[in-house]
């Protein structure tokens, strides 16, 4: 098909969106680690799992052999309220840039949350609702994941329990107000409503709090409560696997018309967005079917990829929950106050962190100031103003644009657009004041934390 007849907007229709989700790790040859029970580092079991998570959603996380999970016919109809999500041509960008690059973005900030959480959130709650629960409790960063919870917390009539990084608390009161629009009732973490909470406080007096703090008092809550679990909205299998529905659609527009991406991009937190895009690709290149380069992005500020450690970790602060085997800068590294919320946390997904142990994707980390002179010239071209987080990834695709100008070479950019940042504007009148600045760790820093690590015999 002749380049000119390619949309600005690929869209599917909804017969063509995918019924069933892609777990990668059937695919791959190595396996993601197992999670560790942290008292006794032995493989935690289903039944350990139990009282933390839903009974499906623990199959889901635990299965490395199934390719493809049916999605339920609930979770479809929910999906296509907002889903399918366009696939857009940068043309403009493209023009601007004045580069022979192809770029294309999946774009996941058309719905009230305004980012690709939704996805899983919505999968998360029908399963709890399936299994009989009063509600679920999580934590939040910069509130994307607490806003998409809710949101599917109020559509199956779940209660919703959030505790958000005190720090994003006051400076994102309309996130807040958001989900408490839906529902749910938001705490700033860490808090005196648990026994964690407090402990950090008096350990860190005056902190303002961390992802890895938050998922400690959500899951303290959850195993506490009758009737409750703890969802979380990234880094694990489950949740990749339910975002793969990014890169399922991606991949069935693009082969639409043809088009053979040679370079995937995604801003990279706890890894869900980047792990669902690539999924489908990553999948080809592990059976030998074709090749891709993929690229992580992940902010210098919390650099976890590019120089944290592969080895067995705590996901949270308060070292309640099991132990994973991922890059991780420690679970005690609390990252500067960056406004890419969403990408503070000091560890990644075991899967991603396999796949680039076996050197199968790249990471890069990228500075906050560049981050967002990206996101302006990225809004003022294509319209969209975007999320913090999502223009790590614009940086990166702007960057690999800009080396095919000097090339000449006509490569295929593909990067995911996470979301919108409507209520990320304090961000950018930082930026636009020069009040930004561009904190990256010091080796001793990342020392001093990694130098705690749980010792595993
Ligand atoms: C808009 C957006 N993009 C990306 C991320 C990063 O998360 P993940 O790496 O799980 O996709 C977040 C997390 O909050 C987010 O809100």
């Amino acid at each position: 098909m002749s380049e000119n007849k390619i949309p600005y907007k690929i869209y599917l229709d909804e017969n063509e969106m995918p019924k069933s989700w892609y777990n990668v790790r059937a695919d791959m040859k190595n396996k993601p680690a197992p999670l560790l029970n942290p008292q006794t580092h032995k493989p935690m079991k289903a039944e350990e799992l139990a009282g933390v998570f839903c009974d499906e959603l623990i199959k889901q996380e635990l299965d490395d052999t199934t390719a493809y999970f049916e999605i339920p016919e609930e979770i479809r109809d929910f999906y296509k309220m907002y889903r399918p999500s366009p696939l857009v041509r940068a043309y403009c960008l493209e023009k601007k840039l004045d580069t022979p690059a192809k770029i294309y973005y999946k774009f996941e900030g058309n719905n009230t949350s305004g980012s690709h959480k939704l996805n899983s959130a919505i999968a998360q709650a029908y399963y709890a609702k399936k299994q009989g629960l009063k509600g679920v409790t999580t934590e939040t960063g910069a509130g994307q994941w607490g806003t998409a919870l809710s949101m599917a917390c109020s559509y199956f009539d779940l209660d919703c329990k959030v505790y958000m990084v005190k720090v994003s608390y006051e400076q994102k009161p309309f996130r807040r107000e958001v989900m408490r629009t839906y529902g749910a009732s938001v705490t700033p973490s860490p808090s005196m409503d648990t026994e964690v909470g407090k402990k950090i406080l008096a350990d860190f007096p005056g902190t303002g709090g961390s992802l890895g703090c938050a998922i400690s008092e959500a899951v303290e809550v959850a195993v506490n409560k009758e009737g409750y679990r703890y969802v979380l909205g990234s880094v694990l299998n489950q949740v990749l696997l339910h975002q793969s529905v990014i890169g399922l659609e991606a991949k069935a527009a693009l082969d639409k018309y043809g088009i053979k991406p040679d370079i995937i991009i995604g801003c990279a937190g706890g890894g869900s967005n980047l792990g669902g895009l690539i999924s489908p690709f990553m999948g080809e290149k592990l059976r030998g079917e074709a090749d891709y380069r993929i690229i992580a992005v992940e902010p210098a500020s919390c650099p976890s990829f590019t120089r944290g450690k592969y080895a067995y970790d705590f996901c949270d602060t308060g070292m309640v929950c099991p132990l994973s085997k991922m890059y991780t800068l420690g679970s005690g590294f609390m990252p500067a106050p960056n406004h890419a919320g969403g990408l503070r946390y000091h560890g990644m997904s075991s899967t991603l962190s396999q796949l680039y142990d076996d050197g199968l994707m790249e990471a890069i980390s990228v500075k906050q100031t560049e981050v967002f002179e990206a996101a302006e010239y990225f809004a003022r071209i294509e319209g969209i103003l975007p999320a913090p987080e999502s223009s790590h990834a614009i940086k990166a695709a702007i960057d690999e644009a800009k080396k095919c100008k000097e090339t000449g070479e006509e490569k295929t950019i593909v990067f995911g657009l996470t979301g919108t940042g409507y209520f990320d504007m304090v961000a950018y009148e930082k930026f636009h004041d020069n009040k930004m600045t561009d904190y990256i760790p010091s080796d001793e820093e990342i020392k001093k934390s990694l130098d705690k690590l749980p010792v595993i015999e």
